[in-house]
């Protein structure tokens, strides 16, 4: 399975300790995204096409299939992208982890990777902030890092919108770079 993390080599870090767990025990990456499954299944059962990870944060998640690298989103299809402050989840087939795509305002969009560059733990969108519930670490709706003790900026994959309306998430290349 692919994941957005992957893209940093902060995906495998499966078993890293976090230190926000339930009544302040450790938490590992793997564990805290493992909760956050459950509730989707909880949520919405396995036939659900649009999932909620309210657990997480209070985004819905959107199973997408790219073509040749590429996730199309038509932008009429996602009005929650409309407000300057709009997010989505969406999880490409294969992919474990979803990519956060987030509106900047006069049709500008970054697409995110949620992996907290710390120690891989799953940021949450918090407004105009992406925080890690493991130990404090906040970015920016563009990925950069406000406060750590992460010291490096999420991934970011390559988006353009087109002229027909399309917001096209390029999953082949991160924060400029080809994978
Ligand atoms: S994993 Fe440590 S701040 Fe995110």
């Amino acid at each position: 399975m692919r994941t957005a993390a992957g893209v940093t080599g902060v995906a495998g870090v499966a078993g890293v300790a976090g230190e926000a767990g339930v009544a302040g025990a450790p938490m590992e990456r793997r564990r805290f995204v493992g909760l956050c499954g459950r509730a989707v299944t909880f949520a919405t059962g396995a036939a659900g096409a649009v999932l909620s990870w309210s657990s997480c944060a209070s985004v819905a998640v959107r199973p997408v299939t790219p073509t040749s690298g590429r996730v199309r989103l038509s932008l009429a299809d996602y009005p929650e992208l409309a407000a300057p402050d709009g997010s989505v989840m969406i999880r490409p087939t294969g992919w474990d982890d979803p990519i956060y795509v987030l509106a900047l305002g006069d049709r500008r969009f970054t697409a995110l990777s949620p992996i907290c560059t710390h120690r891989g733990c799953t940021v949450e969108i918090q407004g105009a902030r992406l925080e890690c519930p493991c130990h404090g670490s906040v970015y920016d709706r563009e990925g950069a890092v406000l406060h750590g003790p992460a010291e490096r900026a999420l991934s970011r994959f390559r988006t353009q919108v087109t002229s027909d309306g399309m917001l096209v998430i390029d999953l082949r290349v991160v924060d400029g770079a080809a994978r």
